[in-house]
């Protein structure tokens, strides 16, 4: 298989290292970023020792490297090489605050009118592209199989493309939504944009429908291009890209280990340090804080749950854990700030001495506590109004080792493709049918909660991470026969 001479090139890297002061002076520690990407990849990397190139970001980062920039990592495995590349504050500010996530993020989801054609964003969007594209040409082979990663490189597999040779295979995972042609047209870049990403020779999506709104981007965009929906090809200046679509999953064992660590104990104890009654029904929601998730909207439904039925009042309590992200975005900035007044305006109009309506965990919880908190809480609400595939969703079924949880799962997700036929569906801007399903989460029938979550327990123990991970390899394989084939 491909698989051994691996490079994966992506953004957000999957450790981090910074100083944490200590008696004596200082210390490195090391963590891990809160994002699907990383989460999902980092397990895949330690199956198959490759080579990870991303950003070193940390303030530490650059003590614990060697002089090719380069880290063994999980720390305490060492399974593949972490090679990180150092931006200059010019270019972190315009490739990745600017063009990364002022421009593609929201387009993607969407949001047209978000969108900020800045010059220089898109200046150094193109510098950073050509550094990883160098990078990653440095350190790939005629046999190596290299996977870029998401939106912040449109870019470099073209710039790859004409550097390596032909044995080479270049794939690309896009993590996000892929818009209609409606939305994707309002962009300056869009010839660069599709040109750069039809270098690779596959190309995946989560769902079908983003590969679909991508071709039509191609056909519509590029006249040379040549498209064939029934094959799901583009042919485009002699060079052929395979798109295809690999829903994501999550490592479910994982997870289900995790949550399987969690007592009784943990909870109640999780509980009495929230300051939750023993006996409160809990329904969670845990985010990176983006706008594109729907959170504040999910607010809006839970407190008009305890507005128009106030017989739930001192009986149900929403954790939102919480991560903060992009901060120094203005619509990131906002987005904090509105999250905090609608939980402190829930929690004034309704709190009692005993009974605090919404609780906010803002810091780090570890993955055990996160999978316990995702088993014992009784009803998860994913609310995003737009969102690639969400991972979140996928980890809270995996972690009903009970059976007795309910997923409330936005039609906006990407996850409800594969979930929507047992969660309970909700349009998030749908205010008053959100809070009465809640209402319908909190008190269905044992029996019914039981089927449905044995069913999507099913669905993500058997679509997992790793079922994903084979897809994309053997398709690549694949298509890395044929192009030998066709020499
Ligand atoms: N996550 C976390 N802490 C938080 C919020 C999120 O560890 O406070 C993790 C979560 O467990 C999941 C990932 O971040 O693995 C989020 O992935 P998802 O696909 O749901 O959304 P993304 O953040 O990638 O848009
Ligand atoms: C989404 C994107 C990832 C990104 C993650 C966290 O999942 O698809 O590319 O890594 O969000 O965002 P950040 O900007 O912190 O990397």
């Amino acid at each position: 298989s491909s698989v051994g001479d691996l490079v994966v090139v992506s953004n957000r890297q999957p450790y981090t290292h910074s100083y944490e002061a200590t008696d004596d002076g200082r210390e490195i520690t090391v963590s891990r970023p809160a994002g699907g990407l990383t989460a999902g990849l980092d397990p895949v990397m330690q199956e198959t020792d490759g080579t990870w190139i991303a950003w070193g970001d940390g303030e530490a980062d650059a003590d614990v490297t060697d002089e090719n920039d380069e880290v063994r990592m999980p720390p305490e495995s060492e399974a593949y090489t972490l090679r990180r590349l150092w931006l200059t504050d010019e270019e972190v500010e315009g490739y990745y605050y600017g063009y990364s996530n002022r421009v593609l993020w929201p387009l993607c989801h969407g949001g047209t009118m978000k969108a900020e054609y800045v010059e220089r964003y898109w200046q150094r969007y193109q510098q950073v592209n050509r550094t990883f594209a160098d990078a990653t040409i440095e350190a790939a082979s005629e046999d190596s199989l290299v996977w870029f990663q998401d939106y912040h490189f449109t870019l470099a597999p073209r710039q790859v493309r004409e550097a390596v040779p032909d044995s080479t295979f270049l794939m690309h995972f896009w993590h996000i939504t892929w818009p209609g042609w409606d939305t994707f047209r309002s962009c300056p870049n869009q010839e660069a944009l599709l040109k750069g990403l039809l270098g690779n020779d596959l190309l995946g999506f989560h769902v079908e429908r983003y590969c679909k709104n991508f071709l039509d981007c191609v056909d519509e965009a590029l006249e040379d291009a040549f498209i064939d929906y029934d094959g799901n090809r583009v042919n485009y200046d002699g060079h052929t890209t395979t798109v295809r679509a690999f829903p994501m999953g999550i490592d479910a064992d994982s997870i289900r280990e995790h949550s399987e660590s969690a007592d009784e104990a943990f909870w109640s104890e999780f509980k009495t340090d929230h300051g939750i009654e023993p006996d409160t029904r809990v329904v969670v929601g845990v985010d990176r804080l983006d706008y594109t998730k729907g959170i504040v909207e999910r607010l809006d439904a839970f407190e008009r749950l305890l507005e128009t039925r106030p017989e739930w009042r001192e009986e149900v309590c929403y954790v939102q854990k919480a991560n903060e992200s992009r901060s120094l975005i203005p619509d990131y900035q906002d987005l904090q700030t509105e999250v905090q007044e609608s939980i402190e305006r829930i929690n004034e109009r309704f709190g009692t001495d005993d009974w605090q309506p919404v609780v906010y965990i803002n810091e780090f919880i570890a993955q055990d506590e996160l999978c316990g908190l995702y088993r014992y809480s009784d009803v998860m609400l994913v609310s995003a109004v737009r969102d690639g595939m969400n991972l979140v969703s996928k980890e809270y079924v995996a972690a009903q080792v009970d059976d007795d949880g309910v997923l409330v799962l936005s039609d906006q997700a990407g996850a409800y493709e594969e979930l929507g036929e047992w969660a309970l569906t909700i349009n998030p801007y749908d205010t008053d049918a959100f809070a009465e399903t809640i209402e319908t989460a909190l008190t269905m029938d044992p029996d019914d909660r039981g089927d449905r979550m044995a069913a999507l327990r099913e669905q993500v123990g058997s679509q997992d991470l790793f079922a994903w991970m084979d897809d994309i390899f053997a398709t690549a394989d694949e298509l890395r026969e044929k192009k030998v084939a066709n020499d």
